[in-house]
């Protein structure tokens, strides 16, 4: 019997092109084993600022997009920097949109991260995605800290991370809890 690949959606807290945090997930869709496909959501940035008056048959086109992926996914992995101690403005609008509706609630979660610091926002992010219902997979926490280096020793750092086992071993982990559900 063959069973479809786990499908997790990959939000990425920074607009940045040359983010680490998008990069760190890009080398996490190369760690995939035939089993798990990653998709990092490209709609965050393009999110109109949420207002609950546009919420229910008002809901910008482009959010239920952003929702219906959500729904569809088996579980979600945030890769979010920390910006002035808190949660990047444009991320937490993405959050906002989802919080009164019904994709998000008990659906599995698991952060990379990709710096050394950035620690409050792992904490802010907790409490939020928490109260949203979300259920955060802590085994599964992978921390690449990339932030800060230079491009070349960042791709050295992500293919050591791809060698050894360290983007696989967090994956499975994450999909192990997927599968036996909490
Ligand atoms: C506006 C701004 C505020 C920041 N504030 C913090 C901060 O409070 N704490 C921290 O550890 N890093 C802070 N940083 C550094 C970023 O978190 C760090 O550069 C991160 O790697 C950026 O992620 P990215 O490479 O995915 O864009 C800040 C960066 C910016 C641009």
């Amino acid at each position: 019997m063959t069973s479809r690949p786990l499908f997790l959606y990959a939000l990425c807290g920074s607009q940045r092109q040359a983010s680490t945090s998008r990069r760190l997930l890009e080398a996490m869709r190369l760690a995939c084993p035939d089993n798990i496909a990653i998709e990092i959501c490209d709609l965050i940035g393009a999110l109109p600022i949420f207002n609950p008056d546009h919420e229910g048959g008002k809901t910008p086109p482009i959010v239920e997009k952003f929702a219906a992926r959500i729904r569809e996914a088996d579980g979600l992995i945030v890769s979010c920097p920390e910006y002035a101690h808190g949660i990047p403005g444009g991320f937490k609008n993405a959050l906002d949109w989802l919080v009164s509706r019904d994709e998000v609630p008990f659906k599995p979660l698991m952060f990379a991260h990709a710096s050394h610091r950035g620690d409050l926002v792992l904490e802010q992010l907790t409490e939020v995605l928490r109260t949203m219902s979300l259920r955060i997979v802590s085994e599964a926490f992978l921390r690449l800290p990339i932030a800060g280096k230079g491009d070349e020793a960042q791709a050295e750092a992500l293919v050591q991370a791809l060698n050894n086992g360290l983007l696989l071993t967090s994956l499975s982990r994450f999909a192990a809890a997927i599968s036996t559900e909490g």
